[in-house]
């Protein structure tokens, strides 16, 4: 890892704000610190902010409960307001791409150039072919603005943005290493969001968001019980705490929703098989609140027909008793694999 301190990842989802403190020690790094507060409904609707003052609210008292005193953060964002794409360009210097960049962007990002944070990873050189593949990434700037600003408001100091499917990346290389023969895909399943991020030969080679997550879930089972969304919400979870539990009516809603999502999924999964001329799939790995539910889990394995395991976030990080709660880590586990990979960068590294 590189130098410099820990920031203090913080993930704020449209169900709720997860933040983590790592701390680097000589045997690796270790959890220190954890804070989760749910977030009103609606006051994140399609990664927009609709009400900023809930979200500052929700970040002072997580900060304040998880007793966390540095205010130096990492921040994510994903669904809309970010385009990735893969792109060939001729092969040129570091100093000739910093400077073509904007031109290349602007024939591959259908926003305004303007209004754009463009930043871009070389995947592989070839100079055989005298070309090169890049990772171009776009974020738009009003987006960005709105959640560092937010994170002002609520005396934080945004040092580094990232993307939600490459913090979850990064903290998959790290506990497990990118296998450079292999094609896997993560997907990190929301509230309302599905994020697939497919690996091939250790690099990511598609990202694409389905707008579709845990909420629409929660919303079926509402809309056919007829029951408040808080209720069908208690019910979801219960399917997965306690199955048993469960009316056969709402487990046979979840069901099909889950069936449904997992067909979303294996239309981006074929679309990028007939794309990249990329046949095999050997795994996929799943993580997001959603993963929870061993339907959705299972659903996705039917339809693609590989093994589909969940990603252990902590299997290469130690957890300091003293100031994490055993309870919550254990219960919101699924859900902290983007706060646990933004509270992995650093101070002194470089910021998109
Ligand atoms: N035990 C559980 N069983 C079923 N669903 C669960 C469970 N725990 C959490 N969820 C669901 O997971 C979702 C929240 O997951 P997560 O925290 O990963 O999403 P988010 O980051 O808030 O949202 P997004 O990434 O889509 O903006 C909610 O829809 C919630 O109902
Ligand atoms: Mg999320």
């Amino acid at each position: 890892m590189s130098e410099g301190k820990n920031l203090v990842g913080v993930d704020i989802g449209t169900s709720s704000v997860k933040i983590c403190q790592l701390k680097e020690t000589r045997k690796g790094p270790r959890l220190v610190k954890l804070g989760f507060s749910p977030l009103p409904r609606q006051t994140i609707v399609d990664g927009h902010v609709l009400n900023a003052q809930a979200v500052v609210e929700a970040l002072n008292r997580t900060f304040a409960e998880a007793k966390i005193k540095d205010r130096d953060i990492a921040l994510s964002i994903s669904g809309q307001a970010v385009i990735i794409r893969k792109i060939t360009v001729p092969m040129m210097t570091a100093a000739e791409l910093d400077e073509q960049i904007q031109w290349e962007a602007e024939q591959h990002i259908p926003f305004d150039i303007k209004d754009v944070h463009v930043d871009y990873e070389v995947l592989r050189r070839r100079p055989e072919a005298g070309q090169m593949d890049l990772l171009l990434v776009a974020a738009k700037r009003e987006e960005v603005n709105d959640y560092t600003e937010i994170a002002r408001q609520a005396r934080l100091r945004p040092v580094v943005v990232d993307i939600d499917a490459f913090t979850v990346q990064n903290l998959f290389e790290f506990n497990r290493g990118l296998p450079p023969e292999q094609t896997f895909a993560i997907i990190n399943v929301g509230a309302s969001l599905a994020s697939i991020n497919i690996v091939s030969k250790g690099v990511s080679a598609f990202t694409r968001d389905i707008a579709n997550g845990g909420n629409y879930i929660t919303e079926q089972i509402q809309k056919q019980l007829g029951v408040p969304f808080e209720q069908a919400e208690e019910f979801k979870v219960m399917a997965s705490v306690a199955p048993h539990q469960v009316s056969p009516q709402v487990a046979s809603v979840i069901d099909s929703v889950c069936d449904s999502i997992a067909g979303e999924i294996q239309r981006s999964l074929d679309f990028f098989h007939a794309t990249s001329g990329e046949p095999e799939m050997h795994r996929i790995f799943l993580t997001g609140g959603s993963s929870n539910l061993s339907q959705l889990l299972n659903a996705i394995g039917r339809r693609a027909r590989v093994g589909v395991e969940l990603i252990p976030p902590l299997e290469k990080i130690a957890v300091e008793g003293k100031d994490v709660n055993a309870q919550l880590l254990q219960s919101r586990a699924a859900q902290l694999c983007v706060a646990l990979g933004l509270s992995m960068r650093k101070d002194k590294e470089r910021r998109l």
